[in-house]
């Protein structure tokens, strides 16, 4: 049963479908800006948005997995951005990603099932003197060790 709360976003998706509905490449907007207000365009976003621009439901399904800016699922709590920008990377961002992967048993990419978070390589982040650099949420952590790993995440778990 939808709740309360996502009622409520569905009658602003209703919304965003209206405004968007009679241009031409409304697709785009539509999901981008259901991506903001759902966090993601999983299968339920996707088939609401097809049958309200009146599309089939594989156009939308062909945007959403093309464009690597659209979360076909919902993301954690804590969202971890690994940078793989050059300068983490020599750094030796590949082995505190892995070390991330390996410690919350997800390929990188994906959610851990309790929800809680969520893990992705991202392009430089800006912080390259901090190398290697992740990102948790909006919390910035620079110069991280595959040994520190176990340890950041405690502290979010709590
Ligand atoms: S390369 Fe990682 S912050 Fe720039």
């Amino acid at each position: 049963m939808a709740d309360m709360a996502n009622m409520q976003k569905y009658q602003q998706l209703d919304a965003i479908i209206e405004k968007h509905r009679s241009e031409p490449g409304g697709l785009m907007p539509v999901m981008q800006e259901a991506q903001d207000l759902f966090g993601h365009v999983g299968q339920d976003v996707q088939e609401y948005i097809a049958e309200g621009l009146g599309k089939t439901l594989s156009e939308v399904y062909g945007v959403a997995t093309f464009y690597a800016q659209f979360a076909l699922q919902p993301k954690g709590k804590y969202v971890i951005s690994v940078c793989m920008g050059t300068a983490c990377y020599v750094k030796g961002a590949q082995a505190v990603l892995d070390k991330f992967s390996e410690y919350l048993e997800i390929p990188v990419g994906a959610t851990t099932s309790d929800g809680l978070f969520t893990l992705q390589a991202t392009r430089c982040l800006g912080a390259c003197g901090l190398a290697p650099v992740l990102t948790i949420n909006d919390d910035v952590h620079g110069r991280v060790t595959p040994e520190q790993v176990a340890g950041i995440l405690e502290r979010y778990k709590e």
